[in-house]
């Protein structure tokens, strides 16, 4: 019987190709950096876990379901990180939902998501720097990000001002549903009439719907569509971060961080 557990929690995605190219690397390599605990899944979207079960007929637990599995098999330590990118809704969600369990352990501890701290960014951008091709004349990378109307939105603005402080002016940061957006960027990029080529990127940890449609989808309304619209010539990442090694990192620090301290 194990004693000890790391439940890693992601906000989840049907399309199971960058599921196993992004949530299933990062699984892993917590995992591995907590080789005392046993690992477990949760996805906190309902919808995605609805639609696996009656699309595939796979069960994923939610965060309730997965502690109550956890205290039910008599595991007394937990250390729950998410694989969200910020202190939004889905951390939130999280925070609330295992709240309630902490008298069915003796010690339950919550990771941060990917970008909380200086130091976060700081890895994050890094990371990203790592896989991003050089800077070169004519040519901005614009990523995607999800945006929301929770005041964590501010991370995609904070990101974007570090990696133009790391000398990286030719990266923009656009959301889907928050500020800023993909008007502020298309008004961002009409400042530099030089740039004639894009390469986009989700700024999204898997790569699923918004990626493969709003973003490089074939529909008159993707980001793609509506750059090339433009006149200009576009190619498309679609990475999730969770692809990346250095994200990565980044998920095991806080892992590790939270196991180690047992904060929160
Ligand atoms: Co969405």
């Amino acid at each position: 019987m194990p004693e000890k557990a790391v439940l890693v929690v992601s906000f989840g995605t049907s399309h199971l190709d960058t599921l196993e190219k992004t949530i299933v690397p990062i699984e892993g390599d917590i995992a591995a950096a907590l080789p005392d605990r046993t690992l477990r899944r949760a996805f906190t979207s309902g919808m995605i876990l609805r639609k696996l079960e009656r699309r595939d007929g796979l069960h994923i637990d939610n965060v309730p379901q997965a502690l109550e599995r956890l205290a039910g098999e008599g595991v007394r330590d937990v250390t729950v990180q998410p694989t969200h990118i910020m202190n939004g809704e889905e951390y939130d969600k999280l925070l609330a939902q295992a709240e309630p369990f902490r008298g069915q352990f003796g010690r339950l501890a919550i990771g941060r998501p990917l970008l909380s701290t200086e130091e976060d960014y700081r890895e994050t951008a890094q990371a990203l720097l790592e896989v991003l091709p050089e800077r070169e004349s004519g040519t901005a990378l614009l990523f995607m990000g999800h945006g929301t109307e929770h005041f964590a939105n501010s991370a995609y603005c904070q990101l974007e001002y570090l990696l133009h402080d790391l000398g990286r002016t030719d990266v923009l940061v656009g959301t889907v549903e928050g500020y800023p957006g993909f008007g502020e960027a298309l008004r961002r990029l009409a400042e530099r009439p030089e740039v004639r080529r894009m390469v986009l990127y989700p700024l999204m940890v898997v790569a699923g719907d918004h990626a493969k449609n709003d973003l490089a989808g074939p529909e008159p309304d993707s980001w793609r569509s509506q750059l090339e619209a433009k006149g200009y010539e576009v190619s498309c990442v679609l990475s999730g971060l969770g692809e990346y090694p250095g994200i990565r990192r980044v998920f095991v620090r806080h892992a590790l961080e939270a196991a180690e301290d047992g904060a929160k």
